[in-house]
């Protein structure tokens, strides 16, 4: 089989991506324009201001990517573009560019889930590391800061099925980190703030609870028909969000996190070290304490689904899968039940476009093309 070069185009956040990518398999280029410094005085993303950055940024990232991958508009075999989940201005922005794109060369296209996305960034450093065995059903946990949500992966004949275990009830986990850090005045976005700042802090200083969801009984009638065959994992961290701030209303925390917002503001882009400096101890002791009952959650929940359902590969990814702890926590307790666990590198978990165009690799051996009426589905589920 000859092989395929897919322009894959990224914009359903607040991160420009274009990769090209030789059959799901090798990374030619992997072009990210982080909107970060956009939304960092919001505190978080604001959708208008993200389709006007994507619309800012995409031509040149796109053409950044063809050119750091030897190749051109004409030489790639086909473009592949997030069709959803994400903010429908901002996935438009990616998909009329591609649309427009596929139009004047005649190319077929391709649109792909952004949760299957994130899966396939793990399969596509398996395979390009040569390490190509992969045992099914897979479990794959993709956590990120819009989504927890658990997949058992099928794959046949270059078709993947996916069927939801598991999400959360309310906030995603990474929202949580964001929101937490906000509330903390750490700094946007919070995830990898609290990522650094936890290894100071005594995680087992502040006890919080995080709310187990009753799994429905297999045997209960009025479960819905997508349930019937199996339990749900289903997560909750609102609650975490409201007892953090709760603990910081009865120790009086909140002069000290004006003072450091203020400072920080005032800084621009703050190292961690100087964020490290703003902290004292009772707040290190808060992050480190919150990251622990978080990877706990996700760790515990998680593995439960992988024994309930018997499978032999765990992944994790999306966003949150760059955090730290949570790796070696997954490493070591899923190293415990004999269950290999991967990851994709630090760069592949959060928002690029190469995970979209390896998702499109196989759809492309299947020449599952779409044609030029498909738009944006901001609420797309994976199945
Ligand atoms: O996958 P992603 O880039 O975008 C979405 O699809 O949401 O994930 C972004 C989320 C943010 O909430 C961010 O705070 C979180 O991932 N994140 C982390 C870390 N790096 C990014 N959370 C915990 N630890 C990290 N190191
Ligand atoms: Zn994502």
């Amino acid at each position: 089989m000859p092989d395929a070069y897919i322009l894959g185009i990224e914009t359903s956040c607040d991160e420009t991506g274009a990769a090209v990518v030789r059959s799901g398999q090798q990374i030619l280029s992997n072009i990210v324009a982080s909107q970060i410094a956009t939304h960092q005085p919001y505190g978080g993303v604001v959708p208008e201001l993200a389709s006007r950055e994507h619309l800012r940024a995409l031509i040149p990232v796109v053409r950044q990517a063809l050119a750091e991958a030897g190749q051109t508009y004409q030489s790639v075999d086909a473009i592949a573009v997030t069709q959803g989940p994400g903010l429908a201005g901002a996935l438009l922005v990616g998909i009329s560019f591609a649309k427009a794109l596929v139009f004047a060369l005649e190319k077929p296209l391709i649109a792909v889930n952004h949760l299957e996305g994130h899966i396939h960034a793990v399969l596509l450093e398996q395979r390009q590391s040569g390490d190509a065995e992969l045992h099914f059903p897979v479990l794959a946990l993709v956590v990120s800061g819009g989504h927890t949500h658990l997949y058992l992966a099928q794959a046949h004949d270059n078709l993947w099925t996916y069927r939801n275990v598991g999400h959360t009830r309310d906030d995603a986990a990474g929202e949580a980190f964001d929101k937490v850090a906000k509330l903390l005045g750490l700094g946007y976005p919070g995830g990898p703030i609290i990522d650094r700042l936890a290894p100071h802090g005594d995680p087992l200083a502040v006890k919080f609870q995080i709310a187990q969801i009753k799994h429905r009984d297999r045997r209960d009638h009025k479960q819905s028909l997508a349930e019937k065959d199996g339990p749900q994992f289903d997560f909750s961290y609102s609650g975490i969000k409201t007892a953090v701030l709760r603990y910081v209303e009865t120790e009086n925390l909140k002069p000290a996190i004006e003072a450091r917002r203020l400072a920080l503001a005032g800084i621009g882009k703050p190292t961690v070290e100087a964020v490290l400096r703003l902290c004292d101890r009772q707040t290190l002791d808060l992050v480190a304490s919150f990251q622990r009952t978080m990877v706990n959650d996700l760790v515990v929940k998680t593995l439960t689904a992988a024994r309930e359902y018997d499978v032999q590969t765990l992944f994790v990814s999306g966003g949150v899968a760059a955090n730290r702890e949570l790796r070696a926590a997954f490493e070591r307790e899923a190293g415990m039940q004999g269950l290999p666990v991967f990851f994709p590198s630090r760069a592949l978990s959060t928002d690029n476009a190469a995970m979209i165009a390896a998702a499109a690799f196989p759809k492309f051996l299947r020449r599952e093309f779409v044609a030029m009426d498909f738009s944006a589905e901001a609420g797309m589920v994976l199945r």
